[in-house]
């Protein structure tokens, strides 16, 4: 698809592409920034070229504009090697090669750790120079490596652009000089022509803004492709790339970045720019025009723009939900659909349902109506805990309300729970059924 063909295009019915129109067309008429010209084939391009696409944890793909064009990946290559490198490694062994500390300084600063020869981070040339020489095998088979994990991560074979390759193996001195230092100083383990030569293969893979979208949203669904369903990487190596992504993926703009956006970044000097929102989406941009810093000027605006209007940003406090603590009733044992009046010595089942998802303000909430200085009678009652409308527990309120619970036992209080589901979201219950009335049965059992 041309530019021309993306400023005309048609209102879309679908509310997710209409707000990546309307960003489009708000941003495609800035003619700001350069095209780059140090690698020469980048400044052959269209430079009005303008693409926008989202992939969501569902697996559904958005695309406005220019979303299809191909363009050499760059320097958005470098996250997702060094993802491999971390599956292949661990995070130890990286990052004694290669520091995770935000350089402040250009992409391709010659500037390494004293002492060490250390590159600051994996995002910036340095970094990922050594990043690319950790993944094993000789130089074709770290390619190879290479090439088939972000193809991976696309969910498509990616090729690669052999003009861009040749282009950038003509002048990449600059790159060729770092790798010399480091080899020098004790830090790059492969020859220096080896290892930029697998660097610059791996900048001159082809994608579009579509796939940068779909590796992105791999990373924030915690390494599945959210397409194919492929495991690439580990929920855990997905973390810690997105992690450097935010505080290093932006070079010197990565501290304004992270407080205008808000968003886990990286980009590209092509001018590609790739964004994920942990369990929410990634999104991929390309626009070629660059400013200062390298980074694409229509690409970010695009982004800043949609972080702001659906309150993207990662500190974002997200309001009012709904309360944890949907139902809360004491039942007379004998009959559940009789309230126990206060004072009463019939034998009480305390009935709390929860529902959301379990978090830690929300665990902490539920906490309190789960005690006995809150009104759980001691000895010879029940709590029926209905975890049925729960969508998730995460670690820490698991912890938490196994704790309550455990403590409540020990109080004399027999614990069920219920869920649907039977998803065994908590462990120290008495027992746990699929539905109220089984639990029923189990407390009249209980009476008996
Ligand atoms: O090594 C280089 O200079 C290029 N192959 C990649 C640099 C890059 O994409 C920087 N990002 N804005």
């Amino acid at each position: 698809m041309t530019s021309e063909a993306s400023m005309v295009s048609a209102p879309s019915t679908d509310p997710v592409t209409a707000a990546l129109d309307e960003v489009h067309a708000r941003h495609v008429g800035a003619r700001g920034g350069e095209i780059p010209t140090y690698i020469p084939t980048l400044s052959l391009v269209d430079p009005d070229q303008f693409g926008l696409a989202l992939a969501s944890m569902n697996g559904n793909l958005y695309r406005s504009g220019d979303a299809e064009a191909p363009f050499s990946i760059q320097s958005v290559s470098k996250p997702f090697v060094f993802a491999l490198a971390l599956s292949e490694l661990g995070l130890d062994e990286v990052l004694h090669n290669v520091g995770a500390e935000p350089s402040g300084e250009a992409f391709n600063a010659i500037s390494l750790e004293e002492g060490t020869g250390r590159p600051d981070n994996p995002m910036v040339n340095a970094g990922a120079i050594v990043t690319s020489s950790l993944v094993p095998g000789d130089p074709a088979e770290k390619f190879d490596r290479i090439r088939r994990c972000l193809s991976a991560f696309a969910g498509r074979a990616l090729e690669m652009d052999e003009e861009a390759f040749a282009s950038e193996l003509e002048t990449g001195d600059r790159n060729r000089a770092l790798a010399y230092l480091m080899r020098g100083a004790g830090s790059l383990r492969s020859s220096a022509e080896a290892a930029v030569e697998v660097y610059f293969r791996q900048c001159s893979l082809v994608v579009t803004a579509c796939d940068l979208a779909v590796m992105a949203a791999t990373l924030a669904a915690g390494g599945t492709n959210p397409r194919t369903g492929e495991r690439v990487v580990e929920p855990r190596v997905a973390e810690h790339v997105l992690t450097v992504m935010a505080t290093c993926g932006m070079y010197d703009y990565a501290g304004e970045w992270l407080l205008r956006v808000g968003l886990p970044a990286k980009s590209g000097v092509s001018g590609c720019l790739a964004a994920a929102s942990p369990a929410q989406f990634g999104i991929g941009a390309f626009s070629p025009r660059l400013d200062v810093r390298g980074n694409s000027v229509r690409g970010g605006a695009a982004l800043q723009d949609l972080s702001e209007r659906f309150e993207l940003h990662f500190v974002h406090d997200t309001g009012l939900s709904a309360p944890v603590v949907f139902r809360s009733e004491d039942l007379s044992a004998t009959d559940p659909f009789t309230p126990v009046t206060p004072g009463s010595r019939e034998p009480v089942v305390h009935l709390r349902r929860l529902q959301g998802e379990i978090e830690f303000a929300a665990a902490e909430t539920a906490l309190d109506d789960l005690t006995i200085e809150t009104g759980i009678r001691e000895v010879g009652t029940w709590l029926l805990l209905d975890l049925s409308h729960v969508t998730r527990v995460n670690g820490v309120s698991a912890q938490l309300l196994d704790a309550r619970l455990a403590g409540l036992r020990a109080s004399g209080v027999t614990v069920f729970v219920t869920d649907a589901l039977a998803r065994h979201l908590l462990r120290s219950a008495d027992a746990e059924f699929t539905s109220a009335e089984e639990a029923w049965a189990a407390v009249a059992g209980g009476q008996a």
